[in-house]
């Protein structure tokens, strides 16, 4: 497989950026002919921000699938699509070839529509990382229907909300999931989520651990049992289904800064087009590379850059079950060493995680296959950097440094690995294509390097996000509204003198713990739902390994006789209504918040004290009662 779209100097760097700010269509038709279509576009942009209304490849018709795998079949096909090494390295793992990969999409993909699935109906996937919730993934892109994977980790009432929001009828999941030490009952949350949705009309179960599950009669049915159906059935194809460019792919809810998470919508040809493009060109991908992506196919990363992105590009990719510290702080390592990995994309909380074990577990590995590295999700520390610089990529290997959203679909700033500078801690220069601008808190355009401001994009790009799944006005507001005829970000950065872009965090109440995105308001929801809690208020402070941790001001009607169970109460109550990476790191009982005379909450304050500051909190004079701000300081835990 060839990539025309593939910049490989910084010269063609210069030059593709030029042309596709100076001829954006030209550029992405360009990009986007290297694709199969059923049909090609009538119209290659249609676009105004104020709708929000953004139409790329109109009248376009494909199928990612095709793109995915059938067209790679008669090239690749005995090829390792996908590697799957299972959590433990005492299991034999797996490996699925392009054609073996095409089948098993086709055979699940025949199981959905033997279940009544079609065209548009939402099929909600909850399983661990095996390697068929990848093909669970692709059966419903290759029949039209739209997926929402929700990340293991949330709970029953999370997938509830996620349920209703997307009315998703359809539900595939695992009787149980391994994640390092741990057997988490994945059927046993989805039952205790659908006792609030009935509307759910099948639910199919993959075995995994074999843990004991109950299956209901007339809508449970197991996925063995189904693909043995299909395939008494005789003809194992299932043609794709033509989808219009502008058709969605996914549902993928995210946190942001008011209320439940929002369904970012995806479509199909811009996705696929943009995850591509963006994937050969950052790690600078060459046929038979080993790409080992370790996020979870439950976030956006998992979507773009083990799924959609690198099977488009004919790529290898490696997922894998379990976590990098199971059955010890090397596991990363032997994988890359088992495979012989090339390209190692993580996110800065596993390096954090694991340089604190120091290099002994690193060093027992050669780790020699490795050629780029990446970083996602999170701004990268210089100390995290340099560790991953030194150790892992024993000074030969590029970082690449990937800024981007569940709401861009792929990568947006980030150098290409070895083609664009790397600097310690920036995500660099944006992709050809991409429109970065920074602007002031009026929204004027800060021209020139050397300044600081809120990061807008100007132009749209082929994935950007077309709307929330239900409510077209909430993605207005959320992403379009603040300034006017862009699209914002919620990150503050910084641009440099030499134009490099550093991310330096969000602007608005959106947390970013182990680079899971986390709402304030979200977390202060569920606290306020425990029995005696009045009000609570949630900050982010600086966490050694997880970037960020949770900080919890609450107040509580004082009849607590043991505070330490009470905080580990309030703790559990977040577990259960959102999942256990929301839970609190610390929580404060206080007397009051320090609220303003109109009732809002001043949370730069708060903010200041769980970052330990105790001396320049900045102006209290406007505050109701600046007198709690003292006692609050005092009950710092
Ligand atoms: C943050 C993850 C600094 C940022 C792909 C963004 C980053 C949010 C980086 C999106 C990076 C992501 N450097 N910060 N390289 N990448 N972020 O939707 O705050 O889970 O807005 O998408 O993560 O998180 P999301």
């Amino acid at each position: 497989m060839s990539y025309p779209f593939q910049v490989r100097t910084r010269e063609e760097y210069d030059a593709a950026y030029k042309k596709s700010v100076e001829d954006p269509e030209g550029f992405w038709a360009d990009v986007a002919d290297t694709f199969v279509w059923k049909k090609r576009w009538d119209k290659t942009l249609e676009w105004n921000f104020t709708g929000p209304d953004v139409k790329w490849f109109a009248g376009g018709k494909l199928n990612i699938t095709e793109n995915c795998l059938d067209r790679h079949l008669a090239t690749r096909g005995n090829e390792p699509a996908i590697i799957w090494e299972p959590n433990d390295p005492e299991e034999h793992h797996h490996i699925f070839t392009y054609k073996a990969l095409h089948h098993k999409v086709m055979q699940f993909a025949n199981v959905l529509k033997n279940n009544g699935v079609k065209k548009g109906d939402r099929v909600c996937i909850y399983m661990g990382m095996v390697p068929e919730l990848a093909i669970a993934v692709l059966a419903c892109a290759r029949i039209g229907a739209i997926h929402s994977v929700i990340f293991g980790g949330f709970s029953a009432q999370s997938i509830a909300d996620r349920l209703q929001d997307a009315q998703a009828e359809y539900v595939v999941t695992c009787d149980g999931a391994y994640r390092g030490n741990k057997d988490i009952p994945l059927k046993s949350v989805i039952d205790d989520a659908l006792v609030q949705c009935r509307f759910v009309k099948r639910v199919v179960v993959l075995t995994r651990t074999r843990i004991p599950v109950s299956m209901l009669k007339g809508r449970d049915v197991w996925w063995e049992d189904e693909i043995k159906k299909v395939e008494t059935m005789g003809n194992p194809d299932c043609p794709a289904e033509e989808m219009d460019a502008e058709d969605p792919l996914f549902i993928l809810y995210t946190s942001g800064s008011t209320g439940k998470p929002k369904g970012v919508v995806h479509t199909c040809g811009g996705y696929m087009v943009y995850t591509t493009y963006s994937f050969v060109n950052v790690f600078q991908y060459k046929p038979d590379d080993i790409h080992f992506c370790t996020a979870d196919i439950g976030w956006i990363t998992g979507h773009s850059y083990i799924v959609y992105g690198p099977l488009c590009a004919g790529a290898t990719s490696l997922i894998f079950e379990g976590v990098p510290t199971w059955p010890d702080a090397g596991r990363f390592w032997s994988i890359v060493d088992k495979y012989k990995v090339n390209i190692l994309y993580t996110a800065p909380t596993a390096i954090r995680s694991l340089m604190s074990f120091g290099t002994g577990p690193v060093n027992a590995h050669s780790l020699e296959s490795l050629r780029v590295l990446g970083t996602v999700g999170e701004p990268i520390n210089e100390e995290a950097w340099h560790w991953y610089d030194e150790h892992i990529g024993k000074g030969r290997c590029p970082i690449v440094d990937t800024w981007w959203q569940t709401e861009t679909g792929g990568t947006m700033i980030s150098n290409l690995a070895g083609v664009t500078p790397s600097k310690p801690s920036y995500a660099t220069l944006p992709l050809p294509g991409i429109q970065p601008v920074l602007v002031d808190e009026q929204g004027n355009e800060l021209q020139g390097n050397g300044v600081t401001g809120n990061l807008c994009i100007k132009f749209p790009w082929p994935s950007i996000i077309r709307t929330t799944w239900g409510d077209h006005e909430r993605c207005r507001t959320n992403y379009f509204a603040t300034y006017p005829g862009m699209y914002f970000t919620g990150d503050g950065c910084l641009r440099d003198e030499e134009g490099f872009y550093r991310i330096t965090g969000r602007v608005d109440d959106v947390l970013n713990v182990s680079g899971h995105r986390i709402g304030t308001a979200e977390v202060e929801n569920a606290i306020n739902m425990h029995a005696g809690v009045i009000e609570s208020a949630v900050v982010g402070y600086p966490h050694d390994i997880k970037g960020q941790g949770i900080y919890a001001y609450v107040i509580y009607d004082g009849t607590h006789h043991d505070p330490a169970l009470t905080r580990q109460d309030i703790a559990q109550t977040v577990g259960r209504i959102i999942g256990p990476i929301a839970r609190p790191d610390k929580v404060q009982f206080v007397p009051g918040l320090p609220k303003t005379r109109s009732g809002k909450i001043m949370r730069r304050i708060l903010r200041k004290i769980a970052e330990g500051e105790t001396e320049n909190l900045g102006d209290t004079s406007t505050l109701l009662d600046p007198g709690v701000v003292e006692e609050i300081k005092k009950g710092k835990v």
